[in-house]
């Protein structure tokens, strides 16, 4: 086991902290540990928002960097200097990946290769943030970590192929790695190209909202500061060159959260409007989380209700931060 205060002064390195998951993650460490730092590298992709981080902007501790993973010299300098890597950087989006799947590639795959060079020529840890979707659609049961990949969309298939890697690197080179595989996040600072802030922004302003298909496919859903402290409890006590999987235990369909996202900010469900589904759209993405739990002793903590409510809440007392955002670059369904 990781002694967790090793982090209270140590040097860590955040790939893909500007927009979602990653801006949460370190502002949530900064919160435990204030004395740590934190350096933050990001490509400054769609989406990426230095607003995000401004409440940590002027710390001494904190120090963002403008670059790519893919960028060999730099991520050998970030590195050798750190103690720690979470890598989060990665191109996110199905629709986008079924658009132009090379960035993908690019971004989740070439980029951590990079990064896994880095952490062996310099025998750092890496803790490599994965997805559920590299599982895809199960009509019934939940995945264990042991279960094959089949991923569905180019996303998934890239992140399903940048874990293959990191437990090659595992295994071959020895590396001090771990997988984490969560279901999907929610909360403030998602940029509203995904579901829950896309329907909070348009029902705020009575625009209609596009729902996939008949809007049936569920997803298990989890407020992002509980996926945060899974993350700190991995590296904490989890083990070198093992995945855990880490869900919030809400698998709801997409219409059912549509309807309760309406009806929190009262407006009504005739703003629905049913498109063409996404080509191979996953039906249902579920994982079984008894490793975590018992290996760990980790649980979620936000009830859907509470965090969909924190969420809602956020992006209506946080309008400049979406108002300035391009309609276009929040996705091709509105
Ligand atoms: N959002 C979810 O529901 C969810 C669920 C499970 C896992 N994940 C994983 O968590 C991680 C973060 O997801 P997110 O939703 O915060 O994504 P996001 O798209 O909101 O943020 C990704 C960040 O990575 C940066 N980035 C992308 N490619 C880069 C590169 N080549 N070099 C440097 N920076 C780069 C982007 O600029 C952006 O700031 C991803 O690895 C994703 O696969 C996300």
């Amino acid at each position: 086991m990781r002694n967790i205060n090793q982090l209270k002064d140590a040097k860590i390195l955040v790939t893909g902290g500007l927009v979602f998951i990653g801006s949460n993650f370190i502002l949530y460490l900064f919160d435990k540990f204030p004395n740590c730092k934190i350096i933050n590298l990001d490509a400054e992709f769609v989406g990426s928002n230095k607003k995000n981080l401004k409440q940590v902007a002027n710390k001494k501790k904190y120090q963002y960097v403008k670059g790519n993973i893919n960028n060999k010299a730099k991520i050998e300098k970030l590195i050798q200097d750190c103690d720690v890597i979470f890598n989060f950087a990665a191109e996110s989006h199905v629709d986008r990946s079924i658009d132009n799947p090379k960035p993908f590639f690019d971004s989740n795959i070439m980029g951590t290769y990079t990064i896994l060079e880095a952490i062996r020529k310099f025998d750092k840890k890496l803790i490599h943030i994965s997805t559920d979707e590299v599982f895809g659609s199960l009509k019934t049961g939940s995945a264990t970590e042991k279960i094959a990949f089949n991923p569905s969309s180019p996303y998934a298939a890239s992140k399903a192929s940048a874990e293959l890697l990191v437990n090659s690197y595992f295994v071959t080179y020895g590396i001090d790695s771990i997988i984490t595989r969560c279901t999907n996040n929610y909360g403030p600072r998602q940029f509203p190209e995904k579901l829950i802030p896309k329907v909070i922004l348009l029902a705020s302003e009575n625009n209609k909202i596009p729902i996939y298909g008949t809007g049936k496919n569920i997803r298990d859903w989890i407020y992002v500061l509980d996926h945060c402290d899974a993350i700190l409890k991995v590296y904490q006590h989890g083990k070198k060159g093992s995945s855990y999987n880490i869900a919030g235990h809400n698998e709801i369909d997409n219409i059912t959260i549509v309807k309760s996202i309406l009806k929190i900010m009262g407006r009504s469900a005739n703003l629905i409007k049913y498109v063409k589904d996404r080509p191979g759209h996953d039906l249902r993405y579920s994982l079984k989380t008894t490793k975590i739990k018992k290996e760990i002793g980790w649980k979620p903590k936000y009830t859907f209700e509470d965090g969909l409510r924190i969420t809602i809440n956020w992006y209506l007392n946080n309008r400049s931060w979406w108002q300035s955002i391009s309609k276009n670059s929040m996705g091709r369904t509105k």
